[in-house]
């Protein structure tokens, strides 16, 4: 009951909160003050003109439908409650942007500071503009992502912060629900599950989530950019993987595989995903689809590819790489013309 109360300070939504609808299998007790923005519970749609070209049944798990775009908010509750429960006085996350603008958010709703370490002139600028507009304090660190990994886990060592990047193992509990929403859709686990590997969370997340969803275990692909230093999709601009051990251990567990895209692959999927699916997702997130191009299925077999972000996050990439708008008279006859 008095949970109630507390999810009810923080939540006020109407929407089922992920933290309510998998208490069970969540680290949430009655003294857990949910620090919700309705997360979670998001579409799974059929990819029709995907499945035809590969011969199989293509699902997209839209995670870009979360309150702040991206998947991170499933663990981001988990992660802000238990610190508000913790009585943390402030959060740190570094961040190639959507950790550092689902961290903001979640912060912001719980009335608690934010320090988010960036680096410099690596984020896309819908993350940027949302992490400022939360009130966050953003900091542009002269380093890679890597470096500002480093330097918040070592501030965050000296308790002023609560560190909610994803080594904060709140963060998995919460990502793991995904899997569970995946197997109530469908009524079982996918034959296969395809997402982007960055820093390796989400997949430690999915693997924890398949194991405990109670259905048979899908292969997981983890798809990374083959030069992950420089790759277009800055989200996954990640050189060392935090989580490699375990998504080693869950691709080896599952029968998946760790797959590598290029970076003309990966905007190639991004754009068949928009052109002939209807779905704007952001780069990152179209590795996914790009790793089911580069390696064999089997005919038929039943695929969730995990949508991670929204195409709005990084409106200059989108820009750079679709056809320029022609300019024309507000006039018929010369519209016409400019379009036979
Ligand atoms: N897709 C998107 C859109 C991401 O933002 C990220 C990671 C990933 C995939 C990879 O997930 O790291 O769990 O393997 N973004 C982090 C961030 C690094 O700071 O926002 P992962």
């Amino acid at each position: 009951m008095n949970n109630r109360r507390n999810a009810a300070h923080f939540a006020g939504g109407v929407k089922t909160v992920l933290a309510e609808r998998y208490r069970d299998r969540l680290p949430i007790t009655d003294s857990t003050p949910i620090v919700s923005l309705g997360e979670g519970s998001t579409p799974l749609v059929r990819a029709e003109r995907l499945s035809a070209r590969l011969g199989v049944e293509v699902f997209l798990k839209l995670e870009s439908m979360n309150p702040t775009g991206s998947f991170k908010d499933r663990g981001m509750t988990v992660a802000v409650s238990k610190a508000v429960e913790e009585k943390a006085q402030a959060v740190i996350c570094a961040s190639t942007g959507n950790t550092a603008s689902s961290a903001a958010a979640y912060a912001a709703r719980a009335g608690l500071p934010a320090l988010i370490l960036q680096p410099q002139g690596a984020v896309a600028s819908g993350k940027l503009a949302q992490t400022r507009m939360y009130g966050a304090r953003v900091l542009e660190v002269r380093g890679t992502f890597d470096e500002a990994l480093a330097a918040a886990q070592e501030l965050a060592e000296r308790g002023t912060h609560a560190l909610v990047n994803s080594v904060n193992p709140y963060r998995l509990e919460g990502q793991k629900t995904a899997a569970f929403e995946i197997i109530e859709e469908l009524g079982r686990a996918p034959d296969v599950l395809a997402l982007p590997y960055g820093g390796g969370g989400n997949t430690t997340a999915y693997g924890k989530g398949f194991l405990e969803g109670g259905s048979t275990i899908p292969r997981i692909l983890a798809v990374q950019a083959s030069d992950r230093s420089t790759t277009v999709a800055s989200a996954i601009r990640i050189a060392q993987p935090i989580h490699a051990e375990e998504v080693d251990e869950v691709v080896r567990r599952t029968e998946g595989a760790i797959l590598t895209a290029s970076d003309e692959a990966l905007l190639e999927a991004w754009r068949l995903l928009a052109t002939e699916e209807g779905l704007f997702c952001e780069p990152a997130s179209a590795a996914s689809v790009a790793g089911l191009f580069a390696t064999e299925l089997e005919p038929g077999s039943r695929i969730v590819c995990v949508i991670t972000g929204h195409g709005l996050k990084d409106p200059e990439t989108a820009a750079r790489h679709s056809p320029q708008p022609a300019e024309v008279e507000p006039d018929p006859d010369a519209i016409a013309a400019a379009v036979a």
